[in-house]
């Protein structure tokens, strides 16, 4: 009896589902009016969702849900988000998942590029856009239709930041345009870009209580510049508020950054999601901007439809916050072209990891051991780091799990669960890289556990080569600039084991495998210091490359690596008094003057300037010329110059443009405009580099308080040319009456 009403009622229910359907509404009773045509605006075609959409629908597009876990990523297609679609009216499911390197590793396994941080080090923006590629081809392949990567906060304030491998740098313009590059990839693949954390979310102790204060001009030139570059230039369609205060309000409720900033100043067009658990309110949040409440429903789903029924929220807040989803979804392609769900090119994708790698690790330092020679090197020490099978990659939730499975090493102290923030091994192996290129010299490894046992294999080699490792993640920050290690059981002393080896063997190499800015107590001891960043999962390959000069390093540093913490604006890291106290943060220390800028300001000469890095041949710069055309509102000037390679290698160099503003203004000299230029033996090459005060980067202009505007200063423009921030020519100079 129990069996046979149930099978009838479900005969009902069917039956019913099939007349709605024949009437065209799927369920509302009335029928649709016809949609506009998929040629239509992305605003019209939302509004038209918009007005036929109930109340209980268009709360339902404006939060997560609570009934899946999205922490241990068991959410569908394993991202870390998700919005189920709405059948009735054709909208589809919204797949939210990270990738600022490669796939979040709860989707799936996907190609381990090198660190953002190294993809900003090659200052290359076509390889930057093929970088953004990998990463939306890869979550498209999976089903993924909306990316979380886009991490553009200043690691130049804090380079101590766990997340600064998921970062671009300190120099805003540098940031943006990086940035912006692997949006716009992003998106090509009909994936929804996204940009965070919005923002002044530069360190991660505290991340969730920490409270900013800066004023409205040092923020607008600094870190809200970055954002301002990416987004525009991108077109970029969701932006995700961070978990800090910013001059005391919770950045997904701060109505300047969010309504002021953001949709007015900027007219961003798309939506405001919050940092994973970053909502805090119902009303304030959303009169003040946040327009989708992320991974949970708590503020957004009943409490919110009662706000809207109460007159507290207006039913036109409301419909903005859906137009802005769907309008962002049609923008974005989601609508029109859906995702077919199918293999990575696992293949090709590797060869980008490389090539991006090959281009974005800095030589630091030479004194003519590089490249090696295979043909004269006969013994080779490779030691610690696990390079036997393995180069090392960041945590959190821009960690990949890399293709073929990590590389299986127990470090003993896996800080794991939570397992968003575990050490992953990518497995690639210098020791195997570096042995195919010298296939004639003994190439024998050590752990570097034991300094002695080190040295001693340095001492019977030719040359040693010592791989460093400064595992870091999202939830934490280092305290020193000093290698440490936090993983392993028994902890290594990096620093010793490098000076040990260097004193058994003058023919040292340190090749470091790391999040960001480091010291180098033993600098002056060894031969030679290659930035690999964290490599990816063709690291290996890439780091022999470039060390047997079968790629001529090009990377230049997108942040300073200063010589000492206690050069840093904030030399201590600002403490949480417990876990729910806001506490200061006081950016107004550095304020505009941000990363290198602050080291120029105070006088303070950096270890490495940011700019700066080395390459197997030399570059002249010749014949530097300016003009100026400062008639009209919008003013511009040329910088031409002759780059010639000077050496006997092919090679690249980035050709950088400073400008300093009229002096009244107080601004250091900032970096407008590069050039990435690749030059065979002896060639010479005539290079302009235009600059635009309408860019998106205000190159020519400062934030002005009291008039809410960028402004171009009256006076006089220096022009500097050279290929660091610290290496640089006068150009010349120009005014502004
Ligand atoms: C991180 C975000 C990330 C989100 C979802 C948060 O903890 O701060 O960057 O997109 O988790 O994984």
């Amino acid at each position: 009896m129990r069996t046979s009403s149930a099978v009838s009622s479900s005969v009902v229910i069917v039956a019913i589902t099939v007349l709605m359907a024949a009437c065209g509404d799927g369920g509302s009773g009335q029928t649709l009016p016809p949609p506009p045509p998929p040629t239509a605006s992305p605003d019209v075609r939302a509004d038209y969702l918009v007005g036929q959409m109930t109340l209980d629908e268009k709360i339902h597009m404006v939060h997560g849900g609570a009934a899946l876990d999205w922490w241990a990523h068991t959410l569908p297609r394993g991202g870390g988000g998700w919005i189920q679609g709405n059948t009735r009216l054709n909208i589809p499911d919204l797949y939210f998942a990270d990738g600022s390197a490669g796939v979040n590793w709860g989707v799936g396994q996907a190609t381990a590029l090198p660190s953002s941080i190294a993809s900003a080090a090659s200052w290359d923006l076509d390889l930057a856009y093929r970088y953004g590629k990998v990463i939306g081809t890869e979550l498209s392949a999976y089903g993924i239709n909306v990316n979380l990567g886009g991490n553009i906060n200043n690691t130049g304030r804090e380079p101590r930041d766990g997340r600064t491998f998921e970062t671009k740098g300190e120099d805003p313009i540098l940031a943006g345009k990086i940035t912006a590059a692997h949006l716009k990839a992003i998106q090509d693949q009909y994936v929804m870009g996204g940009i965070k954390h919005f923002s002044l979310n530069d360190q991660e102790t505290g991340r969730t209580t920490a409270n900013v204060g800066i004023d409205d001009r040092s923020a607008r030139e600094s870190d809200l510049l970055a954002f301002e570059i990416g987004i525009k230039d991108s077109n970029v369609q969701s932006v995700m508020c961070s978990y800090n205060l910013t001059n005391s309000d919770w950045s997904c409720e701060n109505s300047y950054l969010l309504n002021t900033v953001l949709k007015g100043d900027w007219a961003f067009p798309g939506f405001v999601m919050s940092d994973w658990d970053a909502t805090h309110s119902t009303i304030k949040a959303a009169q003040n901007g946040l327009d989708l409440e992320q991974p949970e429903n708590i503020y957004f789903d009943s409490n919110l439809k009662q706000a809207v029924q109460n007159g507290q929220v207006p039913q036109s807040r409301l419909d903005n916050m859906v137009h802005r989803i769907l309008r962002a979804m049609f923008a974005s392609g989601l609508f029109d072209h859906p995702q077919t769900i199918h293999a990575i090119d696992a293949a090709g994708d590797a060869a980008i990891a490389q090539e991006a790698e090959e281009q974005g690790a800095v030589l630091l330092k030479n004194n003519g051991l590089l490249p090696l020679d295979s043909a004269t090197v006969s013994s080779i020490a490779v030691i610690g780091s696990h390079a036997d099978i393995a180069v090392l990659s960041g945590g959190g939730s821009g960690q990949v799990q890399p293709v073929g499975g990590q590389a299986p090493i127990d470090v003993g102290v896996k800080p794991c669960p939570p397992c968003w923030s575990q050490v992953v091994w990518d497995p690639s192996s210098p020791l195997t890289a570096i042995q195919a290129k010298a296939p004639g010299a003994i190439v024998q490894y050590d752990d570097g556990t034991n300094a002695a046992s080190a040295a001693a294999l340095a001492a019977v080699s030719n040359v040693a080569i010592v791989f460093l490792s400064q595992w870091e993640s999202e939830g934490m920050d280092v305290p020193t600039l000093n290698f440490t290690d936090v993983i392993h059981s028994s902890p290594i002393d990096q620093d010793a084991l490098v000076s040990a080896v260097a004193a058994a063997n003058t023919h040292t190499i340190v090749v470091m495998e790391n999040n960001g800015p480091k010291v180098m107590p033993w600098l002056p001891n060894v031969s030679g210091v290659l930035e690999a960043w964290y490599p990816g999962q063709r690291g290996g390959e890439a780091i022999a490359n470039i060390l047997f000069g079968d790629v001529n390093p090009s990377g230049k540093l997108p942040l300073t690596f200063p010589a000492s913490v206690n050069d840093l604006p904030r030399p201590t890291i600002a403490q949480p008094p417990d876990s729910t106290t806001p506490f200061p943060v006081d950016y107004t220390i550095d304020g505009f003057n941000v990363g290198y800028k602050w080291y120029e300001v105070n006088g303070l000469t950096p270890l490495f300037p940011f700019g700066y890095g080395l390459s197997y041949t030399t570059f002249a710069i010749t014949n530097p010329q300016l003009s100026a055309n400062t008639a009209g509102s919008s003013p511009s000037f040329q910088v031409s110059f002759d780059l010639q390679n000077m050496g006997a290698r092919a090679g690249a160099e980035v050709a950088q443009v400073y400008l300093e503003l009229p002096a009244g203004t107080g601004e250091a000299k900032r970096l407008v405009g590069w050039q990435k230029v690749w030059l065979t033996p002896n060639q010479q090459q005539n290079i302009t580099i235009q600059i635009n005060a309408s860019d998106s980067s205000h190159p020519l202009s400062y934030w002005d308080t009291s008039a809410h505007a960028w402004l171009v200063p009256s006076g006089t423009f220096t022009v500097y040319l050279g290929n660091s921030s610290r290496n640089l020519i006068t150009v010349g100079s120009f005014q502004i009456p």
